[in-house]
């Protein structure tokens, strides 16, 4: 007779039977007659404990497996079968009585063994440190934040676009491109945005977003920088800076509650103080770039109107708030070309950042483009930009223009925030920094 095979999940619906369960161990310890193996198998029991308690006796089963037991390595693969108990005491309300245990996948010299690992080492075994429950747990909670973000957009009718990779024009910042032959035609570089393209499909179908990998050369070696990040970017026709705010507002506001009500287990996983997350009501604080300056002057900072904000420049801002705040109307040489010229103040732009609560800092670009065919030229030509890549975004604004904005919401900036882990290289299954390409 076969046994039923059962994940960690499912164990819940087969008390009192006997089950088969193929995991790794993630724990061990044995007392002379008895056995306990803590197994995993990347799923939960229901009341969102990520692991289940396998009781090895050894008057009830084989010498091998036994031994097994006894010989038990840090991320084995097992199969396991035995009797599922429901036990109210056993962590997650389930427990398993082995009746056999077979190592399938030995794993003598884990690398990683329970004590304090330096970051660096942990980054270069990233391929293994994705077993342990706080990575299982965030990359839950990044899965949870990209399903509410095409949520979100889906149940409110914007088409998703899916815009190049490869790409002929720049971006946001010339000096900030990773660059790669590209056959006869020159110089391709790797997107810093999706944005010039959802600008045109706005054209096309009104309300549209972009959601995928995006890179900048930056030589900052920040808790906030990768080179490679995933970003969404809605574009929205007939939509000025003020309506691209109260969009924002509201997307902030639905990513976190979604957050707080399919991820709780994960956040108690991570010790994640969920009061901090249920403050992120609308409405934001709200402020001018020119207050902003004032502001932060008066907490100690040397910035000077003019200046985008600097990494300490955001902590100092956002350290001490409940909510996120909105900071609006930059200066125009602080922001990129496409801005729209901020008509009762045309020093500045008609633009936003918002920058998230407890130090995270910013996690939306946003602006209202410039839809004046004169006044985007002259921009692109007091940039340097090789006008001629341009000649297609200028087209946008040379039939039917129409104002439109959008923003840039960066995604591990945004789980960095959830789980409450600062470095956002923690958040992302992969990282690719300055300084690491590998695993
Ligand atoms: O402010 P940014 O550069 O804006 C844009 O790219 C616009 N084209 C967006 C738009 O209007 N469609 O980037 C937007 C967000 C930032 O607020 C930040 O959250 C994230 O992307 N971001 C990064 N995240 C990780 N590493 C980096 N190097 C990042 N650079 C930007
Ligand atoms: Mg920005």
């Amino acid at each position: 007779m076969s046994t039923t095979r059962s994940t960690i999940a499912e164990l819940s619906g087969h008390a009192g039977e006997e089950v088969e369960l193929l995991a790794w161990v993630r724990n061990f310890r044995s007392s002379g007659k008895i056995a306990f193996l803590i197994l995993r198998d990347g799923t939960s029991l229901p009341d969102g404990t990520p692991e289940v308690q396998a009781v090895v006796s050894r008057g009830d089963v084989d010498e091998e497996s036994w031994e097994a037991a006894n010989a038990a390595h840090y991320e084995a693969s097992v199969r396991v079968r035995g009797q599922v108990r429901a036990d109210a005491r056993a962590p997650g309300g389930y427990e398993l009585s082995v009746r056999e245990l077979r190592v399938l996948g030995p794993s003598a010299d884990y690398p990683i063994q329970p004590k304090e690992h330096g970051p660096e080492f942990l980054h270069d075994h990233r391929h293994l440190w994705l077993r342990h429950p706080r990575q299982v747990a965030i990359l839950r909670i990044r899965d949870e934040v990209e399903k509410a973000i095409r949520d979100f957009f889906y149940d409110r009718h914007f088409t998703l676009i899916d815009t190049p990779i490869l790409t002929g024009s720049i971006g946001e910042e010339a000096g900030e491109l990773f660059e790669t032959e590209y056959f006869d035609l020159g110089t391709a570089y790797l997107a810093q945005t999706g944005q010039l393209y959802v600008e045109a499909a706005a054209a096309a179908l009104g309300n549209v977003y972009c959601f995928g990998p995006t890179f900048r050369a930056e030589k900052s070696k920040t808790r906030r920088h990768l080179t490679e990040f995933w970003m969404v970017e809605p574009e929205m026709a007939w939509t000025d800076s003020e309506g691209n705010m109260a969009v924002q507002e509201a997307f902030v506001a639905f990513i976190v509650g979604r957050v707080l009500e399919r991820g709780r287990a994960e956040l108690d996983v991570l010790e994640r103080d969920v009061s901090k997350l249920e403050a992120v009501t609308p409405p934001f604080d709200r402020m001018s770039y020119t207050e902003t300056v004032e502001y932060l002057r008066g907490k100690g900072s040397a910035i000077t109107w003019g200046e985008d904000l600097g990494g300490e420049d955001q902590t100092l801002l956002t350290e001490d708030r409940p909510k996120p705040v909105f900071v609006y109307d930059f200066p125009k040489e602080a922001k990129a070309f496409y801005m729209k010229e901020n008509p009762e103040d045309p020093r500045t732009v008609k633009c936003d950042d918002l920058y998230a609560p407890e130090g995270f800092g910013e996690v939306i670009g946003g602006s209202q483009r410039e839809d004046d065919f004169d006044r985007l030229l002259a921009r692109i030509r007091e940039e340097g930009l090789p006008e001629e890549a341009y000649g297609w975004y200028l087209d946008l604004r040379r039939y039917g223009t129409f104002p439109h904005s959008g923003f840039g919401l960066g995604l591990e900036r945004t789980v960095g925030w959830m789980c409450g882990v600062p470095h956002i290289r923690e958040v992302i299954p992969f990282p690719r920094t300055i300084n690491r390409l590998t695993p």
